[in-house]
């Protein structure tokens, strides 16, 4: 059976090598906010982390990431309080929602190597990330304001620490 690391925590899964990731998480490990959109690789709403890097979960099989750290949106915060979770909220992005999860996770993957984006860095990171709501402007004005947030409590924590 396959270890996983998953949110900071082992598990051991009952699937074959084979199974995409991503029915790993929702069909055995009931973890329902990584989502299924296209199956191909083509939408991005599968989108989780394996060491820090965002991957489609659904192009990524299980024997692929045995001994990787997987995150998830469930695991992205430990209280759904991540920067850009609370600018998602602030800029009202989502509509129906279903895209969300894999924009966060993708967006995440962004900031935690690139804090100070420039809006055409942005756009360009999340392009693969498809949404038929058309919340594009406001996720781009969301990853920007997660971004300037934590570039503010980087800093006062530096001074804090001098
Ligand atoms: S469901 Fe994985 S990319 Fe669309
Ligand atoms: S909010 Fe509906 S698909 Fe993106």
């Amino acid at each position: 059976m396959p270890n996983l690391n998953i949110n900071g925590r082992n598990m051991s899964v009952d699937a074959a090598g084979d199974t995409p990731l991503l029915w790993v998480i929702r069909e055995q490990l009931q973890m329902t906010g990584t989502k299924f959109g296209c199956g191909a690789g083509l939408c991005g709403a599968c989108t989780v982390h394996v060491n820090g890097e965002a991957v489609r979960s659904c192009q990524t099989a299980l024997s692929e990431v045995s001994g990787k750290k997987i995150t998830t949106i469930e695991g992205l915060s430990a209280k759904g309080d991540h920067p850009l979770q609370k600018a998602w909220i602030v800029e009202q992005v989502p509509q129906c929602g279903y895209c969300q999860s894999g924009q966060i996770m993708q967006a995440a993957s962004l900031l935690s190597k690139n804090s100070n984006p420039t809006k055409e860095e942005v756009v360009a990171h999340m392009d693969g990330n498809l949404c038929r709501c058309m919340t594009y402007s406001r996720i781009q004005k969301a990853v920007m304001r997660a971004a300037s947030e934590m570039r503010t409590a980087a800093a006062s924590s530096d001074r804090r620490n001098t």
